[in-house]
C-alpha cells in the first residue's frame, strides 16, 4: 500500500536521489534546496514499505502563490494515480492559493496531469533555468478555488 506523507527534513536526501534517478541527471538540481523546502516549504512523499516512491516539492512564493519545483514518481510506479495523489495532498495543504508549475512544453505526460488538475498554460518560457538556451516550457497555473 502506498501512503503519502509530509516529507521530514531527513529525507531530503532520498528525495534528491529520486529526483537524480527519475530525470536520470547525476547533477539534477533544483533552485531550491529539499532540505530547505521539506522544512518550510510544501514537500510531500509517496512510500512504499518506507521506501520513498514519488515526490512533490512546492513552497510559497513571496507574491503569495505556490510554485511547484518539481513532481516525481519512480519510473516503476508511473500511471498509477500517484502524481495526482501528491497534488492533491498539496492542494488540501497549501489551501486557497494560486497554484504555478513551470512543464517542460514536450513532457506531454506531464501537461495532460497539470491539465487535468485544473492548470491552465499561461505563457511560454524560454531557456527556464538559464542552462539550455534550446529548452522552452510552459508555465502552468491553477487558480485558487473560491
Ligand atoms: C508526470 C508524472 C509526475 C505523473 O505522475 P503519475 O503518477 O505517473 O501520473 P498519474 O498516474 O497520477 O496520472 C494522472 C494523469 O496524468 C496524465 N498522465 C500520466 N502519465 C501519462 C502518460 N504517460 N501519458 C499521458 N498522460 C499521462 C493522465 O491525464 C493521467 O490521468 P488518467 O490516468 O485519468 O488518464 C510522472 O509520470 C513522472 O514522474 N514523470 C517523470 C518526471 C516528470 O515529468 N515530472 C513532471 C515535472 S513538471
Amino acid at each position: 500500500m502506498v501512503s503519502i506523507s509530509r516529507a521530514k527534513t531527513y529525507e531530503s536526501s532520498a528525495i534528491r536521489k529520486l529526483e537524480q534517478q527519475v530525470w536520470k541527471d547525476k547533477d539534477c538540481t533544483g533552485k531550491y534546496e529539499n532540505a530547505y523546502l521539506s522544512r518550510f516549504g510544501y514537500v510531500f512523499v509517496a512510500k512504499e514499505k518506507n521506501k520513498i516512491i514519488g515526490a512533490i516539492l512546492a513552497m510559497k512564493t513571496a507574491k503569495e502563490e505556490i510554485y511547484v519545483e518539481d513532481v516525481i514518481i519512480h519510473p516503476k510506479w508511473q500511471g498509477q494515480g500517484l502524481g495526482k495523489r501528491l497534488y492533491e495532498t498539496l492542494f488540501a495543504a497549501c489551501g486557497n492559493f494560486p497554484i504555478l508549475a513551470l512543464v517542460n512544453k514536450t513532457n506531454e505526460a506531464s501537461i495532460k496531469l497539470h491539465k487535468e488538475l485544473g492548470f491552465k498554460g499561461v505563457k511560454k518560457v524560454k531557456n527556464p533555468f538559464g542552462i539550455d538556451v534550446e529548452a522552452e516550457s510552459f508555465l502552468m497555473r491553477r487558480e485558487k478555488k473560491e
